[in-house]
Protein backbone atom coordinates (compact mmCIF):
# COMPACT_ATOMS: atom_id res chain seq x y z
CA UNK A 1 0.00 0.00 0.00
CA UNK A 2 1.36 3.46 -0.79
CA UNK A 3 0.04 6.61 0.60
CA UNK A 4 0.96 9.94 0.03
CA UNK A 5 1.20 13.73 1.65
CA UNK A 6 2.83 17.19 1.24
CA UNK A 7 4.83 18.92 3.73
CA UNK A 8 4.79 22.73 2.36
CA UNK A 9 7.09 23.89 4.51
CA UNK A 10 10.10 21.63 3.70
CA UNK A 11 8.09 22.09 0.17
CA UNK A 12 8.68 17.96 0.17
CA UNK A 13 6.82 15.08 -0.95
CA UNK A 14 7.11 12.16 0.51
CA UNK A 15 5.75 8.89 -0.50
CA UNK A 16 5.76 5.85 2.12
CA UNK A 17 5.40 2.57 1.20
CA UNK A 18 4.95 -0.12 4.03
CA UNK A 19 5.99 -3.74 2.70
CA UNK A 20 3.96 -6.41 3.48
CA UNK A 21 4.52 -8.25 6.10
CA UNK A 22 7.57 -6.38 7.28
CA UNK A 23 7.87 -4.40 10.27
CA UNK A 24 10.21 -1.88 8.86
CA UNK A 25 8.84 0.88 6.54
CA UNK A 26 11.28 2.48 3.69
CA UNK A 27 10.44 6.25 2.97
CA UNK A 28 11.34 7.76 -0.35
CA UNK A 29 11.51 11.49 -0.32
CA UNK A 30 11.43 12.81 -3.70
CA UNK A 31 12.06 16.37 -5.39
CA UNK A 32 15.93 16.50 -5.17
CA UNK A 33 16.06 15.63 -1.81
CA UNK A 34 19.37 13.63 -0.68
CA UNK A 35 19.80 10.12 0.68
CA UNK A 36 20.78 11.47 4.04
CA UNK A 37 17.99 13.15 3.68
CA UNK A 38 15.40 9.80 3.31
CA UNK A 39 17.50 8.46 6.43
CA UNK A 40 16.28 11.76 8.52
CA UNK A 41 12.87 10.54 7.87
CA UNK A 42 13.24 7.30 8.34
CA UNK A 43 14.36 8.31 12.13
CA UNK A 44 11.39 10.77 12.74
CA UNK A 45 9.21 8.26 11.27
CA UNK A 46 10.72 5.49 13.88
CA UNK A 47 9.78 7.38 16.72
CA UNK A 48 6.01 7.22 16.20
CA UNK A 49 3.86 5.36 17.28
CA UNK A 50 2.40 2.83 15.10
CA UNK A 51 -0.79 4.21 13.52
CA UNK A 52 -2.50 3.46 10.31
CA UNK A 53 -0.51 4.01 6.62
CA UNK A 54 -2.77 7.80 6.36
CA UNK A 55 -1.85 9.10 10.12
CA UNK A 56 1.88 8.14 10.01
CA UNK A 57 2.34 10.20 6.59
CA UNK A 58 0.72 12.72 8.59
CA UNK A 59 2.62 12.90 11.70
CA UNK A 60 6.18 12.59 9.71
CA UNK A 61 4.98 15.66 6.98
CA UNK A 62 4.02 17.48 10.43
CA UNK A 63 7.15 16.41 12.29
CA UNK A 64 9.25 17.25 9.06
CA UNK A 65 7.67 20.53 8.80
CA UNK A 66 9.14 21.49 12.45
CA UNK A 67 12.26 21.01 11.23
CA UNK A 68 14.33 24.24 11.70
CA UNK A 69 17.88 22.88 11.44
CA UNK A 70 18.94 20.15 9.04
CA UNK A 71 22.86 19.03 8.50
CA UNK A 72 23.38 16.96 5.95
CA UNK A 73 26.51 14.89 5.64
CA UNK A 74 29.36 17.55 6.88
CA UNK A 75 32.80 16.40 5.78
CA UNK A 76 35.45 19.08 7.24
CA UNK A 77 39.29 18.74 7.64
CA UNK A 78 42.20 21.27 7.66
CA UNK A 79 45.96 20.83 6.32
CA UNK A 80 48.06 20.53 9.09
CA UNK A 81 52.09 20.32 9.37
CA UNK A 82 52.25 16.70 9.37
CA UNK A 83 49.01 16.34 6.66
CA UNK A 84 45.46 16.53 6.54
CA UNK A 85 43.30 16.20 9.13
CA UNK A 86 40.12 14.78 8.92
CA UNK A 87 37.62 16.26 11.64
CA UNK A 88 34.11 15.62 10.32
CA UNK A 89 32.65 12.53 8.68
CA UNK A 90 29.31 12.24 7.35
CA UNK A 91 27.73 13.74 10.28
CA UNK A 92 24.33 13.90 9.47
CA UNK A 93 20.92 15.39 12.11
CA UNK A 94 18.61 17.54 12.19
CA UNK A 95 16.97 20.01 15.25
CA UNK A 96 13.25 20.82 15.19
CA UNK A 97 11.58 24.36 16.39
CA UNK A 98 11.71 24.47 20.24
CA UNK A 99 13.79 21.52 20.93
CA UNK A 100 16.97 21.62 22.89
CA UNK A 101 19.56 18.81 21.73
CA UNK A 102 22.50 18.31 23.23
CA UNK A 103 25.80 16.94 21.77
CA UNK A 104 28.43 15.40 23.82
CA UNK A 105 31.93 13.55 22.79
CA UNK A 106 35.43 13.57 23.44
CA UNK A 107 37.85 16.56 23.57
CA UNK A 108 39.00 17.50 20.48
CA UNK A 109 36.81 15.75 18.27
CA UNK A 110 35.31 18.40 16.38
CA UNK A 111 32.26 20.13 18.58
CA UNK A 112 33.44 23.43 18.20
CA UNK A 113 33.83 22.82 14.42
CA UNK A 114 30.60 21.74 14.55
CA UNK A 115 28.55 24.63 16.08
CA UNK A 116 31.07 27.01 13.86
CA UNK A 117 30.13 25.03 10.50
CA UNK A 118 26.38 25.69 11.84
CA UNK A 119 27.12 28.80 12.53
CA UNK A 120 28.34 29.84 9.05
CA UNK A 121 31.46 31.20 10.45
CA UNK A 122 33.42 28.04 8.30
CA UNK A 123 32.99 26.45 5.45
CA UNK A 124 32.87 22.38 5.63
CA UNK A 125 34.49 20.37 3.08
CA UNK A 126 31.55 18.55 1.80
CA UNK A 127 27.91 18.62 2.88
CA UNK A 128 25.44 21.01 3.76
CA UNK A 129 23.21 23.04 6.42
CA UNK A 130 20.44 24.26 6.17
CA UNK A 131 18.27 26.67 8.21
CA UNK A 132 14.68 26.72 8.20
CA UNK A 133 14.93 25.39 4.44
CA UNK A 134 17.83 27.94 3.40
CA UNK A 135 21.34 26.87 2.89
CA UNK A 136 24.05 28.17 5.77
CA UNK A 137 26.59 30.11 3.83
CA UNK A 138 27.36 32.96 5.75
CA UNK A 139 27.33 34.08 9.54
CA UNK A 140 23.57 34.97 10.02
CA UNK A 141 21.85 37.27 12.63
CA UNK A 142 19.07 34.90 13.29
CA UNK A 143 21.89 32.66 15.04
CA UNK A 144 23.08 33.36 18.62
CA UNK A 145 26.34 31.81 19.70
CA UNK A 146 27.99 31.75 23.24
CA UNK A 147 31.31 30.06 23.11
CA UNK A 148 33.33 28.68 25.65
CA UNK A 149 34.62 31.59 27.19
CA UNK A 150 32.68 35.08 27.67
CA UNK A 151 34.56 36.93 24.57
CA UNK A 152 33.52 40.12 26.58
CA UNK A 153 35.13 43.53 25.67
CA UNK A 154 36.84 44.45 28.49
CA UNK A 155 35.79 48.64 28.16
CA UNK A 156 32.72 48.45 27.66
CA UNK A 157 29.71 47.89 30.45
CA UNK A 158 27.90 44.78 30.65
CA UNK A 159 24.86 46.85 29.52
CA UNK A 160 26.86 48.20 26.27
CA UNK A 161 28.24 44.85 25.72
CA UNK A 162 25.07 43.25 25.43
CA UNK A 163 23.63 46.60 23.72
CA UNK A 164 26.89 45.86 20.94
CA UNK A 165 25.01 43.97 18.41
CA UNK A 166 22.18 45.96 18.00
CA UNK A 167 24.31 49.23 18.17
CA UNK A 168 27.00 47.56 15.11
CA UNK A 169 22.92 47.08 12.64
CA UNK A 170 22.33 50.74 13.35
CA UNK A 171 19.22 50.40 15.91
CA UNK A 172 18.73 53.56 18.00
CA UNK A 173 20.95 54.01 21.03
CA UNK A 174 17.47 54.17 23.34
CA UNK A 175 16.00 51.26 21.69
CA UNK A 176 18.89 49.04 21.78
CA UNK A 177 19.38 50.28 26.00
CA UNK A 178 15.60 49.08 26.35
CA UNK A 179 16.53 46.01 24.61
CA UNK A 180 19.37 45.18 26.79
CA UNK A 181 18.15 45.52 29.84
CA UNK A 182 14.75 43.29 29.57
CA UNK A 183 17.48 40.62 28.89
CA UNK A 184 19.67 41.46 31.91
CA UNK A 185 16.45 41.28 34.31
CA UNK A 186 15.72 38.16 31.91
CA UNK A 187 19.63 36.43 32.43
CA UNK A 188 19.39 37.61 36.72
CA UNK A 189 21.94 40.83 36.21
CA UNK A 190 19.30 43.86 37.13
CA UNK A 191 21.47 46.28 39.07
CA UNK A 192 24.94 45.00 37.44
CA UNK A 193 24.31 47.12 34.24
CA UNK A 194 27.47 49.53 35.05
CA UNK A 195 29.64 46.80 35.84
CA UNK A 196 32.59 46.16 33.61
CA UNK A 197 33.73 42.52 32.55
CA UNK A 198 36.30 42.36 35.74
CA UNK A 199 34.26 43.16 38.12
CA UNK A 200 31.90 39.70 37.40
CA UNK A 201 32.53 35.91 38.78
CA UNK A 202 32.75 33.71 35.91
CA UNK A 203 28.98 32.81 35.73
CA UNK A 204 27.50 36.44 35.70
CA UNK A 205 30.37 36.50 32.60
CA UNK A 206 28.24 34.11 31.33
CA UNK A 207 24.95 35.36 31.77
CA UNK A 208 25.73 38.40 30.30
CA UNK A 209 27.89 36.47 27.16
CA UNK A 210 23.58 34.89 26.86
CA UNK A 211 22.12 38.32 26.85
CA UNK A 212 24.20 39.20 24.04
CA UNK A 213 23.50 36.02 22.05
CA UNK A 214 19.60 36.48 22.68
CA UNK A 215 19.92 40.37 21.69
CA UNK A 216 18.88 39.70 18.14
CA UNK A 217 16.22 37.26 19.35
CA UNK A 218 17.79 34.21 17.23
CA UNK A 219 15.47 31.40 16.22
CA UNK A 220 18.86 28.97 16.94
CA UNK A 221 21.00 29.21 20.07
CA UNK A 222 24.31 27.71 19.54
CA UNK A 223 26.34 26.99 23.36
CA UNK A 224 29.32 25.86 22.92
CA UNK A 225 30.34 24.35 26.90
CA UNK A 226 28.93 27.41 28.16
CA UNK A 227 29.55 26.37 31.47
CA UNK A 228 32.86 24.54 31.24
CA UNK A 229 35.09 27.03 32.87
CA UNK A 230 32.61 27.51 36.04
CA UNK A 231 33.01 25.20 39.39
CA UNK A 232 30.48 21.83 39.91
CA UNK A 233 28.22 24.06 42.19
CA UNK A 234 27.78 27.47 39.49
CA UNK A 235 27.45 25.05 36.79
CA UNK A 236 24.59 23.30 38.12
CA UNK A 237 22.81 26.71 39.24
CA UNK A 238 23.34 27.89 35.52
CA UNK A 239 21.87 24.85 34.39
CA UNK A 240 18.87 25.54 36.26
CA UNK A 241 19.11 29.26 35.03
CA UNK A 242 19.01 28.10 31.23
CA UNK A 243 16.58 25.98 31.91
CA UNK A 244 14.38 28.89 33.28
CA UNK A 245 15.19 31.14 30.28
CA UNK A 246 14.65 28.30 27.88
CA UNK A 247 11.19 28.17 29.38
CA UNK A 248 10.78 31.74 29.08
CA UNK A 249 11.79 32.10 25.24
CA UNK A 250 11.13 28.67 23.89
CA UNK A 251 14.90 29.09 21.78
CA UNK A 252 15.66 26.20 19.64
CA UNK A 253 18.85 25.35 20.86
CA UNK A 254 22.41 22.72 20.22
CA UNK A 255 24.37 22.38 22.64
CA UNK A 256 27.75 21.10 23.60
CA UNK A 257 28.72 19.88 26.81
CA UNK A 258 31.22 17.47 28.33
CA UNK A 259 28.96 16.59 31.43
CA UNK A 260 26.65 13.47 31.01
CA UNK A 261 24.04 15.07 33.65
CA UNK A 262 24.28 18.68 32.31
CA UNK A 263 23.02 17.14 28.91
CA UNK A 264 20.41 14.48 29.98
CA UNK A 265 18.83 17.69 32.22
CA UNK A 266 18.82 19.79 29.97
CA UNK A 267 18.46 18.10 26.49
CA UNK A 268 15.03 16.21 24.32
CA UNK A 269 17.86 14.45 22.50
CA UNK A 270 21.14 13.59 23.12
CA UNK A 271 24.11 13.25 20.05
CA UNK A 272 27.00 11.09 21.14
CA UNK A 273 29.97 12.22 18.77
CA UNK A 274 32.76 10.13 18.41
CA UNK A 275 36.60 10.36 18.28
CA UNK A 276 37.99 12.33 15.63
CA UNK A 277 36.91 12.20 12.72
CA UNK A 278 33.64 12.53 14.10
CA UNK A 279 30.47 11.02 13.39
CA UNK A 280 27.19 10.14 15.31
CA UNK A 281 27.32 7.11 17.37
CA UNK A 282 24.59 7.06 18.96
CA UNK A 283 20.87 9.71 19.47
CA UNK A 284 19.08 9.24 22.93
CA UNK A 285 15.90 10.85 23.22
CA UNK A 286 15.54 12.17 26.83
CA UNK A 287 11.46 12.07 27.65
CA UNK A 288 11.84 13.15 31.33
CA UNK A 289 8.96 15.17 32.41
CA UNK A 290 9.16 18.89 31.80
CA UNK A 291 9.54 21.22 33.66
CA UNK A 292 12.96 19.56 35.36
CA UNK A 293 14.43 20.70 38.52
CA UNK A 294 17.86 19.76 40.31
CA UNK A 295 15.96 17.18 42.11
CA UNK A 296 15.22 15.41 38.77
CA UNK A 297 18.57 14.41 38.55
CA UNK A 298 17.92 12.00 41.48
CA UNK A 299 15.30 10.18 40.11
CA UNK A 300 15.51 6.41 38.72
CA UNK A 301 14.34 7.79 35.38
CA UNK A 302 17.26 10.32 35.21
CA UNK A 303 19.59 7.70 36.65
CA UNK A 304 19.07 5.32 33.80
CA UNK A 305 19.51 7.52 30.84
CA UNK A 306 22.49 9.23 32.24
CA UNK A 307 24.01 4.86 32.70
CA UNK A 308 22.94 4.58 28.25
CA UNK A 309 25.14 7.80 27.54
CA UNK A 310 27.66 6.34 29.43
CA UNK A 311 27.01 2.77 28.21
CA UNK A 312 27.68 4.39 24.51
CA UNK A 313 30.51 6.51 25.56
CA UNK A 314 32.17 3.34 26.96
CA UNK A 315 31.21 1.03 24.10
CA UNK A 316 33.32 3.30 21.89
CA UNK A 317 36.22 4.13 23.97
CA UNK A 318 35.13 7.43 24.74
CA UNK A 319 35.72 7.92 28.31
N1 LIG B 1 41.13 26.41 11.92
C1 LIG B 1 41.71 25.26 12.15
N2 LIG B 1 42.85 24.91 11.52
C2 LIG B 1 43.43 23.71 11.73
N3 LIG B 1 42.95 22.77 12.59
C3 LIG B 1 41.83 23.08 13.25
C4 LIG B 1 41.15 24.31 13.08
N4 LIG B 1 40.04 24.31 13.86
C5 LIG B 1 40.05 23.14 14.51
N5 LIG B 1 41.10 22.40 14.15
C6 LIG B 1 41.41 21.03 14.62
O1 LIG B 1 40.19 20.31 14.60
C7 LIG B 1 40.11 19.43 15.71
C8 LIG B 1 38.79 19.62 16.41
O2 LIG B 1 38.78 20.89 17.04
P1 LIG B 1 37.54 21.40 17.88
O3 LIG B 1 37.92 22.68 18.52
O4 LIG B 1 36.34 21.41 17.01
O5 LIG B 1 37.39 20.23 18.95
P2 LIG B 1 36.38 20.12 20.20
O6 LIG B 1 35.65 18.83 20.07
O7 LIG B 1 35.56 21.35 20.31
O8 LIG B 1 37.40 20.02 21.40
P3 LIG B 1 37.20 20.47 22.93
O9 LIG B 1 36.25 19.49 23.56
O10 LIG B 1 38.57 20.32 23.52
O11 LIG B 1 36.70 21.87 22.96
C9 LIG B 1 41.33 19.71 16.56
O12 LIG B 1 42.27 18.67 16.36
C10 LIG B 1 41.89 21.01 16.05
O13 LIG B 1 43.29 21.00 16.10
MG1 LIG C 1 35.45 22.88 21.74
Amino acid sequence: MVTEANSSPVNCRIVIRRAQGEQSLTFYASCGLSHTYERQVCMIARTMPALDDRRWTEEVAAALSETLLRVEDLHIGYRQPRGWLSVLDEVSFYVFEGEFVCFVGPSGCGKTTLLRLVAGLEQPTSGRVYLDGEEVRNPRRDVGLVFQEPTLMAWRTVQQNVMLPLELNGCRRGEACYQAQALLDLVGLAGFEDAYPAQLSGGMAQRVALARALIHDPRLLLLDEPFGALDAMTRERMSQELLRIWGARRKTVLMVTHSVNEAVLLADRVLVLSQRPASIKAEIAIDLPRPRQLETMETPAFVALTHRVREVLSREGLV
